[in-house]
């Protein structure tokens, strides 16, 4: 593919080497970062880069094995076996990226671990196969360690198993290069808006459990390319997606003052 085609992605770090060489040696690879720091924009560039079709499966805790392996279905009065989309990845030489992993039920692990290990077996009980992974296959998982929640980590036992990188929202001007590409508003204006992510991430933690992504940097750009008055887009997409509390939303809008005034 041109290099022109790819979804567009700006590197941050050295991720891109880290994944080519992840995937050169058949490697399996864990993403860590918060909310709308570009981690599954990165798989889709990244799968697109090396010519494999890409399965996202976003897991929730309902998500099951079979979710992921596939599962007989009725099909006017037949059974059919209807590969699910690890195993679809798995036969076709696919990247398969489960973001948000720890979401996922447990048994989901009890099919990820002999994908992880050096056979890169892949066991269909209920069909009796056991595939076994071509070269082009590689597994992305992605965790946000941010919710800090104990019950919803991932087991030393599964993260052991991949390579991991951390991902963080790009530095400012990188970042300010991104949203103005994203949303088609331009740089001079975008910068200012990135300051205020900037300043309202420095709140995280005591007032806010997330800060801004840069996803939302890039709704408040793009409402404003759009012609909306740029305080009813921030209240839009910086504030009201942040928090309930009025009191926090308070001491985020003299953020607002204090930074774009
Ligand atoms: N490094 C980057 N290059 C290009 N776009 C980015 C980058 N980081 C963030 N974005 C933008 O932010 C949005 C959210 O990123 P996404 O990959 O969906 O986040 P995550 O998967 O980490 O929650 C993307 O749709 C894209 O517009
Ligand atoms: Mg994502």
């Amino acid at each position: 593919m041109d290099a022109a085609e790819l979804p567009y992605y700006a590197p941050v770090g050295r991720e891109v080497a880290l994944f080519e060489h992840a995937f050169r040696n058949r490697l399996p690879l864990l993403l860590k970062g918060p909310t709308g720091c570009g981690k599954t924009r990165f798989v889709s560039h990244m799968a697109a880069r090396l010519g494999r079709p890409l399965y996202t499966v976003s897991c929730h805790d309902d998500l099951t094995a079979a979710d992921l392996t596939g599962r007989y279905l009725l099909k006017g009065g037949d059974t059919v076996w209807v590969d699910g989309p690890l195993t679809r990845a798995v036969r076709e030489g696919a990247v398969c990226y489960l973001d948000e992993v720890v979401e996922a039920r447990k048994d989901v692990t009890v099919v990820l671990h002999p994908l992880t290990d050096d056979r890169r077996l892949l066991p269909l009980e209920r069909t009796g196969e056991l595939l076994e992974a071509p070269d082009g296959f590689m597994l992305v998982v992605s965790y946000n360690p941010g919710y800090q929640n104990i019950l919803k980590s991932l087991k030393p036992s599964t993260r052991q198993r991949f390579l991991a990188i951390e991902f963080d929202f790009p530095e400012p001007e990188a970042e300010t290069a991104i949203v103005a590409r994203e949303s088609g508003l331009e740089r001079d204006r975008v910068a200012p808006l990135v300051r205020l992510g900037n300043a309202l991430r420095a709140l995280k933690g005591q007032d806010l459990e997330e800060g801004v992504s840069t996803r939302l940097l890039v709704y408040c750009a793009t409402l404003i390319r759009d012609g909306m008055a740029r305080e009813d887009a921030v209240t839009a997409a910086m504030i009201e997606p942040l928090t309930d509390d009025p009191e926090v939303k308070r001491a985020l809008l003299r953020a607002v003052e204090l930074t774009l005034s």
